[in-house]
């Protein structure tokens, strides 16, 4: 770990109903209650954003929208704006995760569009990256993560980096129970620093870059004591309160 200050965001994905989110955020909120130098993130579904965020208020709990469209209104049917996410007070906004880019086919394209949007509508962008099995096997894994972030961040200016942040998320280790080991995810994170720092100089070493992939309360430790690892995005371990509260908790 470094002196940037970790995020440890919990992805909730398409699990929670309302009364679900609500009952977990009651119990959750006095699990972290005490926690600090540490930025906590719940990241619910679109239907209980509003209801999570009205029982985070004056927490220290941030909450982050899942997704958002680019467009501020329009004939889009089933997304989301960045002023509807606004109005109800979201803070951050994941983009780019490879859920959404496999099964929705969201593009580096569409995503350069939605990081600038995001960060004009104040929203900081948390933007995901990462390789398949396959990608890294036949030694694709730097290329792969080059050009997310290299085309990702396309329109963005270096003094605008630090309000970004990146999730390095290898797929063959989301949901999986396949976690990097502390070393790879050091490794791919610093290269990950490497190629911010060539494209935006210095601004580089002020973004936080978490790692995703299987992270639990018995690995987050490990993980987090590496010196490019600023934080976690958590997707299965951040269901159960308990379990959450204990990474954002990490040693
Ligand atoms: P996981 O998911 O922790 O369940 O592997 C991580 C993610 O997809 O953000």
């Amino acid at each position: 770990m470094s002196n940037r200050t970790p995020i440890i965001a919990g992805n909730w994905k398409m699990y929670k109903t309302m009364a679900e989110a609500a009952a977990y955020v009651n119990e959750f909120l006095g699990l972290v209650a005490d926690a600090s130098g540490v930025e906590i993130v719940l990241c619910p579904s679109y239907t209980s954003l509003a209801e999570v965020r009205r029982l985070t208020a004056g927490s220290n709990v941030k909450v982050a929208a899942q997704n958002m469209h680019f467009e501020a209104e329009g004939a889009f049917t089933g997304e989301v704006s960045p002023p509807m996410l606004k109005e109800i007070g979201i803070d951050d906004v994941i983009l780019g995760h490879s859920e959404r880019r496999e099964y929705y086919n969201e593009n580096d394209g569409d995503l350069a569009r939605k990081v600038v949007v995001a960060l004009e509508s104040g929203f900081r962008p948390i933007l995901c990256c990462g390789e398949t099995d396959d990608e890294r096997e036949v030694g694709n894994t730097e290329a792969k993560l080059e050009g997310q972030l290299v085309n990702g961040l396309a329109g963005i200016e270096a003094s605008r980096l630090p309000s970004i942040v990146i999730a390095y998320e290898p797929i063959w280790a989301i949901g999986t129970g396949k976690t990097a080991t502390p070393q790879i995810a050091q490794e791919t994170s610093s290269f990950i620093r490497g190629t911010l720092a060539q494209k935006f100089g210095d601004a580089a070493e002020q973004v936080r870059i978490l790692y995703g992939g299987s992270v639990k309360p018995g690995n987050v430790d490990e993980l987090m004591a590496e010196r490019d690892i600023d934080g976690a995005l958590v997707g299965g371990a951040s269901l159960a309160a308990a379990d959450f509260a204990r990474i954002v908790n990490f040693q």
